[in-house]
């Protein structure tokens, strides 16, 4: 059986009786689509544990709270909207209703924790191209792009006690049904699913499809299996020279290769090479 809970404020009462028609439908919904997502699904544990609000400040800190109170692996938590969404580096998230905003629980070995970063855009990139054929590409470190425009963010946050991986929260964002020329901060540089595709993406069935893609790849990389061949075949920054931000440093270099951990192998004019670890990738050409 699938847990599901559909946040109800404390005057649910005079609003299921139409007070607030706002909060109203939006519970309405989320009670319909929770149960869409839950019925497509067939993992064994990623979603198991599945909430859904109508509205959260972020899904991450929701996650990291049901995480420290001990909710299991898989737990996922969904926004239909976030007033605080965060993105890497302490940007912060656009993050309106239409868009899926989605945190996961996991609990992976320290050695696997550099994997959830493949694992995360891969599966993005996957479930895209199962629900609307759409061929996604991977902008180091995990960003997801379509024709060269970002359709997706993922944050990953960790607590690590020593040698042990206390939990992992996986954070995904991406742009379903967003008019992004409407938003002149992202116009150049966003897209959405629905604006490429030019039909309607099914936020259910993308969201069963992500989190079974999730598990699946999640549940190899713990068995050793490689799946950074295919991360890298994803990846269309490879061959390009880039400028990598990081902190004040600035890389520039051509981007020659990702190693097994995730990291980026940057070959400098001078023929000298750099391992990033983290950063932001700017495309000076290709
Ligand atoms: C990025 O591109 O910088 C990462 C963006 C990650 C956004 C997602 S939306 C769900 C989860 N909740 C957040 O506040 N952030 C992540």
């Amino acid at each position: 059986m699938y847990n599901i809970e559909v946040w109800t404020p404390s005057n649910a009462t005079s609003i299921l009786l139409g007070h607030d028609r706002e909060t109203y439908i939006a519970m309405t919904t989320n009670r319909e689509l929770t149960k869409a997502i839950t019925d497509k699904l067939s993992t064994r544990f990623v979603g198991r544990q599945l909430y859904y609000y109508a509205k959260l400040t972020s899904t991450m800190n929701m996650a990291r709270e049901k995480a420290s109170k001990g909710a299991p692996e898989g737990t996922v938590i969904i926004a239909n909207q976030q007033t605080s969404g965060r993105g890497r580096l302490g940007r912060a998230w656009f993050s309106p209703q239409g868009n899926l905003a989605l945190s996961l629980i996991l609990k992976p070995r320290i050695e696997n924790l550099t994997q959830l970063i493949m694992v995360a855009s891969l599966a993005v990139v996957k479930a895209i191209k199962s629900v609307s054929d759409i061929d996604a590409t991977i902008k180091w470190p995990n960003d997801v792009l379509v024709r060269d425009k970002k359709v997706c963010g993922i944050l990953i946050e960790s607590e690590v006690k020593g040698n042990a991986v206390h939990f992992a929260v996986l954070g995904i964002g991406i742009n379903i049904d967003l008019d992004t020329t409407a938003f002149p901060e992202i116009a150049a540089i966003a897209t959405s699913l629905t604006q490429e595709s030019g039909s309607n993406i099914s936020r259910a069935e993308l969201t069963a499809t992500l989190l079974t893609e999730i598990e699946k790849l999640y549940l190899e990389a713990q068995a050793g299996m490689p799946i950074h061949k295919e991360w890298r075949e994803r990846m269309d920054t490879l061959g390009k020279w880039i400028e990598v931000k990081s902190g004040d440093a600035i890389e520039r270099g051509k981007a020659e290769d990702v190693t097994e951990n995730g990291n980026l192998i940057l070959r400098h004019a001078n023929d000298s090479i750099t391992e990033i670890l983290v950063g932001d990738v700017t495309v000076l050409k290709s």
